[in-house]
């Protein structure tokens, strides 16, 4: 990831970034940044200066004999400054260079009586409070560099594959999943909502003239340009009202869809253990200070837990495993073998125990068989086609589907695919079995009726994938301004 510094040799802005890596000592710079912390002694100061273009401050070193004290009493935790100075070596240990002030720009103060940002460990509760300010914290930017990278490693490896990346409809009038979790679009004054004749609501009077929601998923819509393209990705966003409150549910998170015309599930497997595999090793390749940070982060934090709790693998090595080892590929069934004959089971540990064939998993199941079993990522594949949505193609059996989720250590399911039904008399009998209304679907039918091919695809959950890459526990410290149950602030 080839990244331009602002530098314009003149006295114009340099940025940290920059300075820190490549500029010359002896020149002279000018930075605007934020101020992390102030120090120092009735001569000398020393300020800790980020602007966001890498973890690293740097340290700007002030004569304060010399200065302005109005000027000087003004540099507080969280102000803005622009300082005008000399890049020269560091005198002190932990940077190689400094800058020393010749004079410093108060653009913006933060009062330190209301500014809620200490140079002092705040909790991610208490952070999550005041997420507009945040993004200040180390911890919160290295996470926003690390989501941006796997966003540009995403879009390269779809690209150098061939890929085009296709814009789905985020408004929609259907529930691809099946599942009815879907938050309502409508522009009905809801005082007074029009009624047909029979009492129902009339939707024909509503904006799109039908009833619309939030999509939960751009599938079906890919599966339709997959079907001329060939391959095809959409990135978007993606809302689901489920009520589900736990540290792995957004009610609105991002999704990397894939669809691949001739693919079968073994293919479909391929690509996403690729492209998970990839994403880890780019973040390893281009985060390296970032994931260093979070790394020691990490290890701080465990030293808080118990040692049964503790990670077995500190952030960068389980990254490292992760992006080199092949994953486990295991069919549901031989799945359910497992966990029935497991400890956990047997000595009724899960919440949740599985007694027979055709349970859903639950997420202790996944992380029994990821973090406990195996130690791997492991993919879950030819699910019972009861808990699994109606466009899965169905096996030989009549039981299951060709359906794979992978399965990822402290995060359970990240990916959720199948190859898809391609045959339009067992697409539509599942649709009749499972009430999925044939009509509004015509378009998707269609596709069916006019040179269908076999095709495959899946779901990546973006934030599920920063979660993993960056280490943190809850996806809502992983997502700018998270969506949840009774939460929309910002
Ligand atoms: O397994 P899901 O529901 O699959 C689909 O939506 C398919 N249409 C995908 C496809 O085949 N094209 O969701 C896919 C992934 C999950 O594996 C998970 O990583 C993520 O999306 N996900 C969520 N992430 C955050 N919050 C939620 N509420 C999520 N629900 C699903
Ligand atoms: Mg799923």
């Amino acid at each position: 990831m080839q990244r331009e510094f602002l530098d314009f040799n003149t006295m114009k802005r340099s940025e940290i970034n920059h300075l820190l890596t490549e500029s010359k000592v002896g020149s002279e710079v000018l930075v605007k940044a934020w101020v992390r912390t102030k120090r120092g002694s009735k001569n000398v100061a020393f300020i800790a200066l980020n602007d966001g273009s890498t973890i690293n401050n740097i340290q700007v070193v002030v004569d304060v004999e010399s200065s302005d004290a109005s000027v000087l009493d003004k540099i507080t935790t969280g102000a803005c400054i622009a300082v005008n100075g000399t890049l020269v070596e560091s005198q002190g240990s932990g940077q190689k260079v400094e800058i020393e002030s010749k004079s410093i720009e108060v653009l913006g103060e933060a009062h330190p009586d209301e500014y809620p940002l200490q140079p002092k460990k705040h909790s991610l509760e208490f952070l999550r409070e005041i997420a507009h300010l945040r993004f200040r914290t180390n911890t919160f930017s290295a996470i926003s560099r690390i989501r941006h990278a796997m966003i540009f490693g995403i879009h390269e490896f779809f690209n150098n594959k061939g890929f085009y990346n296709i814009h789905t409809p985020i408004i929609t009038g259907s529930d691809a999943e099946g599942a009815g979790e879907t938050f309502r679009v409508t522009n009905f004054d809801l005082k007074n909502v029009p009624l047909a004749e029979d009492g129902e609501i009339d939707y024909k009077k509503d904006f799109f003239g039908k009833e619309t929601n939030l999509t939960v998923s751009g599938q079906l819509e890919a599966e339709l340009a997959a079907m001329a393209l060939g391959k095809v990705y959409t990135f978007g966003p993606t809302f689901r009202a489920e009520n589900s409150n736990t540290t792995r549910h957004l009610a609105e998170f991002w999704m990397i869809e894939p669809e691949v015309a001739f693919a079968d599930l073994d293919e479909n497997m391929d690509l996403g253990e690729e492209l998970l595999k990839y994403l880890i090793n780019y973040a390893l390749k281009n985060c390296a200070d970032d994931l260093a940070f979070l790394d020691k982060r990490l290890v701080d934090e465990e030293k808080n837990k118990k040692a049964e709790e503790r990670s077995p693998m500190a952030l960068i090595e389980k990254l490292q495993f992760v992006g080199e080892n092949d994953f486990v590929r295991l069919s549901y069934t031989d799945a359910i073998d497992i966990l029935r004959n497991s400890k956990p089971n047997k000595k009724k540990k899960f919440q949740y125990l599985i007694d027979g064939w055709g349970a859903d998993l639950q997420s202790e199941h996944e992380r029994f068989l990821v973090e406990k079993h195996f130690k791997k990522p492991v993919i879950l594949f030819d699910y019972p086609k009861d808990i699994k949505a109606f466009y899965m193609r169905q096996n030989e059996d009549e039981k299951t589907v060709r359906a794979m989720d992978i399965l990822f250590p402290g995060i359970g399911e990240i990916v959720g695919g199948s190859q898809r039904e391609e045959r339009m008399e067992k697409l539509t009998q599942r649709m009749k079995e499972m009430n999925v209304p044939e009509d509004e679907l015509w378009w998707y039918m269609d596709s069916r009726k006019f040179g269908t091919a076999p095709q495959s695809g899946f779901g990546l959950g973006f934030e599920r994938l920063v979660l993993f890459v960056t280490g943190m526990a809850n996806i809502r410290d992983v997502i700018p301004f998270p969506r949840t149950p009774k939460n929309a602030e910002f």
